[in-house]
């Protein structure tokens, strides 16, 4: 058996380009298993997740080439709802993904979707709080806080969901060291649970909970020797 998230022969280029942004990219993330990537600024490492979040093609307009599986069907035969209860994404900017005026209501609005009973929505607002540490926000206004605290905000509506399948977009650029501390545990815990992880990085210090790091790079992804000094193969 695959894992739940696998890409084959995965390409993309933007609408009206003919050069491919990445091409012939093969991945495979396991239950329980982090793969970083890592890549200069524009090296295509967002639209990688894009791609890998069915939002390229579902939404995103260009050419994609190739397939993304989520548990072994391609997500150009899913729905975006049906991707939704499989993959969770936090994007790079939070700004993007946060519409409420109100932290509770930001993180019900997906278990709402998914038509569970008001008490289970209850539950998983405040578990998704707890996880990011964000208890007392529940009642702000999202679009008040630091970009850090969205950060945590948008973190918890993802896991809202329970998704098998998440994606990390920069997720801790705008964090403290204490916020970062928090969301590598965090990751640390949802691999521990058998998630399967892809987490975009700058920052060579959280690269520690990866168990593979890859590096994109000249319209290819390949595996980085974990003894490699980052800044030297970029
Ligand atoms: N709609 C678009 N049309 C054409 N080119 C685009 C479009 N969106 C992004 N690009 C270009 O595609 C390249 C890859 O962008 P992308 O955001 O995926 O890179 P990234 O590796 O995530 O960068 P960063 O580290 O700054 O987040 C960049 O050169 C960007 O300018
Ligand atoms: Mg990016």
């Amino acid at each position: 058996m695959t894992g739940p998230l696998v890409a084959r022969n995965l390409g993309f280029a933007f609408p009206g380009e003919d050069a491919p942004l990445f091409a012939g990219i093969n991945l495979e993330v396991k239950r329980g298993e982090v793969v970083a990537v890592v890549g200069l600024s524009g090296s295509g490492k967002t639209t990688l997740c894009y791609c890998l979040s069915g939002i390229i093609p579902l939404i995103r307009e260009g050419c994609m080439t190739g397939e993304v599986f989520l548990d072994e069907i391609s997500t150009r035969e899913l729905t975006l709802p049906q991707v939704a209860t499989r993959l969770g994404i936090v994007f790079q900017n939070p700004d993007t993904q946060l519409f409420f005026p109100r932290v509770a209501d930001e993180i019900a609005f997906g278990p709402e979707n998914l038509c569970l009973p008001p008490e289970e929505i209850e539950q998983r607002i405040g578990r998704g709080l707890e996880k990011v540490g964000m208890e007392d926000f529940r009642a702000r206004n999202p679009h008040h806080l630091s970009g850090g605290q969205k950060q945590l905000i948008a973190l918890a509506a993802v896991l809202s969901l329970d998704p098998e399948i998440l994606i990390f977009d920069e997720a801790m650029s705008q964090l403290d060291e204490e916020g970062r501390g928090r969301i590598k545990e965090l990751i640390l815990a949802l691999k521990g649970e058998g998630r399967a992880i892809v987490m975009v990085e700058h920052n060579p210090a959280n690269l520690d909970v990866a168990d593979r790091v890859m590096l994109l790079k000249d319209a290819e992804l390949a595996e980085m020797d974990r003894d490699e000094d980052l800044y030297e193969r970029l």
